[in-house]
């Protein structure tokens, strides 16, 4: 258990019946970059079950945030979807991740692709000053079945652009996308057909995607990802690797809970 540490849970939220999100305490040591993730988990009969999740808030907050999904039968998620303030959590004291803007060429548009909860991490990374220098326009895009599952919907439309730091350059950078497959909403259909037909970049006012000034990342199921990837590749975007930066990256949802 050297890796853990012990923090206490601050605020419950739970967006429906499948969705919830918390706080916790945050140790004074604990140092991440926005965008990634570490082992969180609970004691269940004395020993520690843990999973990868996604840091939702930002490096400078006082707090962490966790966005997760809610399966009944789940290892750690029919546990956790019980917390209540004040109980444990088990939080691993080396977060890691690939999605962070150091591995990106640098570029004119960012592209944050999720569905699901792999919005979480990006949540971070739309808190991040230096995401907003680095690029000209911030795409959020957030692909769900129902419209209940839009999580955060408020505070990326009403809060961020209000923020008393960074709330003009949200307004003026970030550009919020949430689609919905399987009924009625604004914007429709998979983020993948989106993409394909040009109605993504069509809807939002930006020019066809290109190597040269678009760059992504990808958080979401592995067959969004491998359906995702196979689309940008095609299209000539090269991923980051072993180092080496690159047009996209892309990091699991961590969906088995
Ligand atoms: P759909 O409703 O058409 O399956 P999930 O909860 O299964 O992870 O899905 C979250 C969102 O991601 C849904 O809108 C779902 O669309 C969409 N989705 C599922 N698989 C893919 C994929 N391979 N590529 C793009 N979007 C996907």
């Amino acid at each position: 258990m050297s890796n853990l540490i012990r923090e206490t849970v601050t605020s419950v939220h739970h967006w429906n019946d499948t969705l919830f999100s918390f706080t916790t305490t945050r140790n004074q040591g604990l140092r991440f970059k926005n965008g990634h993730f570490t082992m969180i988990g609970l004691e269940i009969e004395d020993k520690p079950l843990l999973r990868a999740y996604s840091i939702a808030s930002a490096n400078y907050e006082e707090e962490m945030e966790f966005f997760s999904i809610k399966v009944p039968d789940g290892p750690l998620t029919s546990h956790l979807q019980k917390l209540a303030v004040g109980d444990e959590i088990l939080v691993g004291t080396k977060p890691v991740g690939t999605l962070v803007a150091d591995n990106l060429l640098p570029g004119k548009n960012l592209y944050l692709l999720s569905t699901g909860t792999g919005l979480a991490p990006f949540l971070s990374i739309i808190k991040d000053f230096e995401i907003y220098e680095q690029f000209e326009k911030v795409v959020l895009t957030h692909g769900v079945r129902y419209v209940s599952e839009l999580a955060y919907q408020d505070r990326i439309q009403s809060e961020l652009p209000n923020n008393e730091y960074f709330g003009d350059m949200v307004s003026q950078q970030l550009i919020y996308y949430p689609t919905v497959t399987r009924e009625p909403f604004r914007n429709q259909g998979r983020l993948t057909d989106l993409i394909t037909s040009g109605k993504l970049t069509q809807d939002i006012g930006l020019s066809d995607l290109d190597p040269e000034n678009d760059r992504f990342m990808l958080c979401g199921s592995p067959a969004m990802l491998a359906d995702l990837t196979s689309i940008l590749d095609d299209m000539g975007f090269k991923e980051a690797r072993g180092g080496q930066a690159g047009h996209y990256v892309i990091e699991r949802a961590f969906v088995e809970k």
